[in-house]
């Protein structure tokens, strides 16, 4: 199944589902925020692959002024965005990554959580150039999502790992073969220190990564 068509499927289940195959979500998106810098208050806020809003919802609660523009291929995550935030508070992008355009120097802050794995490297090393476009000077880049480790045995393990978690928490193992099923066919991680490069090369200031669990992971962005 396409990894649209995918998450068309689960907008219903998904907020269950992501806490239940993803145990570290919470952490991610506590870090995601928590190492945002002190004197960031952007009016303009871009959601990449906002899902349901979860996100969303943080970054309002995080800048109640600002703006956020979410975006999504998926129109059914769209609507229940749209059920967790005051839509007024949002603008709402039915698009595919690759084929996103935003206004130039118009964001300060740019957040992604869980979504950019979707793509190929390639793809996200355009995205992080589009990405550098659209931010105002001093403008970050905030993106969680799962990263391969500095070599294959290393991120075996993590993988490992994360299997570990998920059954500790509780989840039926027959239900966690079809989640590493989903893994194997839409999960694309990046390698880190490959992430923060493209950042780099793209022209952010500085790219690091600030926090990890096993393969999940959060790198913030600054644009000079
Ligand atoms: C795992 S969910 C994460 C949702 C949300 N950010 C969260 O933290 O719960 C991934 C979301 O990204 C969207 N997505 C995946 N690939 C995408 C792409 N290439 N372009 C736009 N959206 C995409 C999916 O439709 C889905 O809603």
């Amino acid at each position: 199944m396409e990894t649209k068509a995918f998450f068309e499927s689960v907008v219903n289940e998904y907020d269950d589902f992501i806490l239940q195959v993803v145990p570290t979500y919470p952490d991610l998106i506590w870090a995601l925020f928590y190492y945002l810098p002190q004197d960031l208050n952007p009016k303009h806020v871009v959601d990449l692959g906002c899902g349901t809003g979860n996100i969303t919802q943080a970054v309002h609660h995080t800048f109640p002024q600002a703006r956020i523009t979410c975006v999504d291929e998926a129109s059914g995550m769209l609507n229940q965005t749209a059920k967790k935030v005051d839509p007024t508070h949002l603008n709402f992008v039915e698009a595919h990554f690759n084929d996103l355009m935003l206004p130039p120097e118009r964001f300060g802050l740019v957040v992604s959580n869980l979504a950019v794995h979707h793509i190929t490297d390639d793809e996200k090393q355009a995205l992080v150039k589009k990405v550098y476009d659209w931010l105002a000077p001093g403008g970050v880049f905030a993106i969680s999502d799962g990263f391969r480790a500095k070599d294959e045995a290393l991120h075996q393990r993590e993988l490992d790992l994360w299997g570990e978690l998920v059954l500790d928490a509780g989840m039926d193992p027959k239900d966690w073969a079809e989640a590493e099923k989903h893994r194997k066919a839409h999960d694309l991680y990046a390698n880190d220190r490959d992430f923060c490069q493209w950042c780099l090369e793209a022209g952010f200031a500085s790219a690091d990564m600030v926090f990890r669990k096993g393969v999940w992971g959060v790198i913030h962005a600054r644009k000079a």
